[in-house]
């Protein structure tokens, strides 16, 4: 039997939490802090996924035999590295590694040294000097805060005058913090995005899955940016040729340079790429599963997640044989009326139990029945992800939406468009969509 915790608290850890459940039912599973989902599925440590010296003491004292870690923070603060040193096995890029998503401009920079396509870009580190750049070149760029910023440090310009409104919002307005600090412009691309998931072991990796999320609250892509309302893989539009292309020329370069650089990259690689008229360029990577991504990837898979993580650890993913992913999910999000903005919390929740075969329901930002026979409620901005299973991605966004109509609480928003694309439309129509 193994003992194993997951790190973070929202719908990615969850939906990690119930993948490791189902294929390891024997593990003694762990999640630190959890939510209202994973109470049935793991004994919850109340300890934030950043409290790097808390879940180190509780990790020397448990011994447990894999750490799996969720969320950026965490592995930017250098919790991988932190329980490395005292001897436990986990399963999540070092800092350094992480850089590649904690420093956009880290990771312009290795991706020029790679050879992978990106967009034109140049780093700053004084918002004075970008805003003369912009004045030379007399051009529009999308403005990019260097650090961490939870998704809100990329602010995409149509005009010269918005560009350096950009700038002040992020480097002096102190609108993401120290984030701005640093800041990196970049030419502006079109096309759809796609991101493509890859497990890594410092070497050698494997390709999980690509999958498309919705960043914006409201159906058409309009209004603020949210940590995601939705997301659904496959993606129609990357076809195996163009799969392997990606893993040429962007995964296995990147992956290269992070190892001669003496950071190899163990853990879910993310890549965020925009299908140009050109091919695939990335416009940005992330060390570690998307959220909601995750629920619709990690459903999907048809190998044993828990053991593909200990052979990424151990540095032997080549042995390791991952077979395609078949079907389809789609995942929609539920959130809290006003969300991204300020939102009620503690808004009774129900008909989480109702939900069909085919249809999972991953918790966000919920808190279980305390014992006070309060019962479940809202915790956060983002609640629920209602993940429907499909043979396609029309099946699976029947069921994701059925599911989530009996879903009941004050103030529920979610977008009705997940997966409704035209691109998906289209394909769908040809009955080329699979
Ligand atoms: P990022 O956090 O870098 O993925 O950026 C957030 C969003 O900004 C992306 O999902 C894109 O929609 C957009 N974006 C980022 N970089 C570019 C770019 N170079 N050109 C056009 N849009 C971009
Ligand atoms: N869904 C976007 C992310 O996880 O970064």
């Amino acid at each position: 039997m193994s003992r194993i915790l997951v790190v973070g608290g929202g719908g990615r850890e969850h939906a990690l939490c119930w993948r490791i459940g189902r294929d390891r039912p024997d593990a003694e599973l762990f999640v630190a802090p959890g939510n209202g989902g994973t109470a049935g599925l793991a004994t919850a440590i109340p300890l934030a996924a950043n409290d790097i010296d808390g879940l180190v003491a509780w990790c020397v004292d448990m011994r447990p035999d894999l750490v799996v870690v969720g969320p950026d923070d965490p592995l930017a603060a250098g919790l991988v590295d932190a329980l490395v040193r005292v001897g436990i096995l986990v399963f999540g890029p070092t800092a350094a590694a992480a850089r590649i998503e904690s420093s956009k401009a880290w990771a312009a920079e290795v991706c020029a040294a790679a050879g992978v396509p990106m967009p034109e870009s140049y780093a700053f580190d004084v918002a004075d000097a970008a805003d003369a750049f912009v004045h030379r070149e007399d051009r529009p760029f999308v403005v990019k805060a260097d650090g961490l910023a939870l998704g809100k440090g990329v602010i995409v310009c149509d005009s010269v005058a918005q560009t350096h409104a950009a700038i002040d919002r992020l480097a002096r307005c102190g609108e993401v913090g120290s984030a701005g600090e640093r800041l990196l412009l970049q030419e502006r691309l079109r096309g759809p995005e796609a991101s493509v998931f890859a497990i890594c072991d410092g070497s050698s990796f494997h390709v999980i899955g690509t999958a498309r999320d919705y960043k914006r609250i409201g159906d058409g892509d309009r209004g603020a940016n949210t940590g995601g309302m939705g997301a659904y893989s496959p993606l129609a539009d990357v076809s195996s040729e163009m799969l392997a292309d990606i893993e040429t020329r962007i995964i296995a370069p990147i992956l290269a340079e992070l190892r001669r650089r003496g950071c190899p990259f163990v853990g879910f690689l993310y890549a965020g790429l925009m299908l140009t008229a050109d091919g695939p360029v990335v416009i940005e990577f992330n060390a570690r599963m998307g959220d909601p991504e995750a629920q619709v990837i990690l459903p999907l898979l048809r190998f044993d997640l828990v053991s593909a993580m200990e052979a990424a650890v151990a540095g032997r993913l080549s042995e390791f044989a991952v077979p395609p992913s078949s079907g389809a999910a789609v995942c929609v999000v539920l959130a809290s009326r006003g969300y991204p903005g300020a939102y009620q919390t503690g808004v009774v929740i129900r008909g989480t139990d109702e939900a069909d075969e085919d249809v999972l329901i991953f918790h966000a930002g919920t808190r279980g029945d305390d014992g006070d026979g309060a019962g479940l409620a809202t915790s956060g901005g983002r609640v629920l992800g209602v993940t429907g299973l499909g043979a396609d991605v029309i099946e699976a966004r029947a069921r994701a939406y059925g599911g989530a109509s009996r879903i009941r609480f004050d103030g529920a928003a979610w977008r009705s468009d997940i997966a409704a694309g035209p691109a998906e439309v289209a394909r769908a129509a040809e009955g080329s969509i699979a």
